[in-house]
């Protein structure tokens, strides 16, 4: 949330529990066109529950991908999710920007379960509310020590951490770069991971309602692992299609489409949320992405329990890219995967 103006060029850096993804991208005019990109896995329990555990590992792992794909910017958007995010619609007394500017903490104050020394602050003008005389107002509110965690750990890395943004916001950014929606379209990004399945519900260019779930890919590995009595290891080549030994796709479906209803039913849930406090709303489809989405099956499974349609989201649709230096079917495997770190490359065009 951090403000940038300048033409300088970020890249933008997604560190997720189970890899750390950069991307960088350029404005071509036409649209955005892939410079450069990597990927690397990080050990287990380096991450948990969205709290940095080892920073060690995260930035000697930051270093070492900057190296190896030779990454020319050392600015970098980041973005963070969780409990310490709070995003929420308020309603204030019609005021201008400069003048909430002054006030959002006091406006904020009956919001936010922390005191106001703890988190940074931020807001986005929604436009007139229902209510005669005021406005609605998206608050987003991040406490300062997790800012703080991740802005360390990519600066140990020697890159600097220009723009901290909020996982769902990056979403949708990549999700309107590269689809166009009608104005009577609302639809639910999904965006599953290892451990946290992000959720945004945007319409006419906003977002009307946002939330995190901690459940995503390590689930599905977790099953394989207890019922197949297989190492963490294992249980992920599973998941991913491989045979090992006399374990293979027989064994493993069947156990994957249950997790798979259990991720519909989480879904759901949020998804009754908001239903129950926006009655008037028809979602018109929930688009997934995320390496977690990437589980066979899933998109029918989600689908026969959501009752709406489902469709994988492609992070790189719209994006032009030297078919030389990047491998199309690497492309492929890995896009899912690039939600959030798409999100943030194009951050720097549409910053205030
Ligand atoms: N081919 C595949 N089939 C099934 N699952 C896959 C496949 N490829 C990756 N995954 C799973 O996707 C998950 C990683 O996805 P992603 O990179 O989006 O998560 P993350 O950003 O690291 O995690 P989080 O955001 O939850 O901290 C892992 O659980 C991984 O096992
Ligand atoms: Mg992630």
């Amino acid at each position: 949330m951090a403000l940038l103006s300048g033409g300088k060029s970020v890249a933008g850096l997604d560190i997720g529990s189970s890899s750390i993804k950069i991307v960088q991208l350029k404005e071509t005019g036409k649209g955005y066109r892939l410079i450069n990109l990597g990927v690397r896995s990080l050990p287990q329990e380096v991450i948990v529950d969205g709290a940095i555990m080892d920073a060690g590992v995260i930035s000697d792992t930051l270093r070492e991908m900057v190296k190896e794909i030779k990454l020319k910017v050392k600015d970098v958007a980041v973005s963070v999710s969780g409990h310490s995010v709070i995003i929420k619609k308020i309603k204030v007394q019609e005021m201008t920007e400069d003048e909430l500017e002054k006030n959002i903490q006091f406006e904020a104050e009956q919001y936010v379960p922390f005191d106001a020394s703890e988190v940074n602050m931020d807001f986005v003008i929604l436009g007139a509310s229902k209510d005669e005389g005021k406005i609605d107002v998206l608050l987003v509110v991040v406490k300062k020590d997790v800012i703080n965690d991740i802005t360390t750990v990519v600066n140990d890395a020697g890159l600097n951490p220009v723009i901290v943004d909020v996982d769902a916001f990056a979403l949708e950014n990549m999700y309107e770069t590269n689809y166009v929606l009608t104005s009577d379209e609302v639809v639910a990004l999904v965006n599953v991971g290892a451990s946290t399945t992000n959720i945004n519900i945007i319409r006419d260019g906003i977002s009307i309602f946002t939330r995190d779930i901690s459940v995503g890919g390590n689930q599905f590995t977790e099953a394989l692992q207890k019922q197949l009595q297989v190492s963490f290891e294992d249980a992920e080549l599973l998941k991913k299609g491989e045979t090992l030994g006399e374990k293979g796709p027989e064994e493993v479906e069947p156990i994957l489409s249950v997790i798979a209803d259990n991720l519909g039913q989480e879904i759901q849930r949020s998804l009754d949320f908001f239903n129950s406090s926006n009655p008037d709303i028809q979602l018109s489809r929930v688009s997934l992405c995320g390496g977690g989405s990437k589980v066979r099956g899933i998109v029918k499974a989600i689908e026969q329990r959501l009752g709406i349609k489902v469709e994988m989201i492609n992070p790189l649709e719209s994006i032009a890219y030297n078919k030389k230096k990047f491998d199309q079917e690497y492309l492929d495997d890995i896009a899912p995967m690039l939600g959030i770190g798409m999100g943030l490359a194009i951050r720097k065009a549409m910053d205030r």
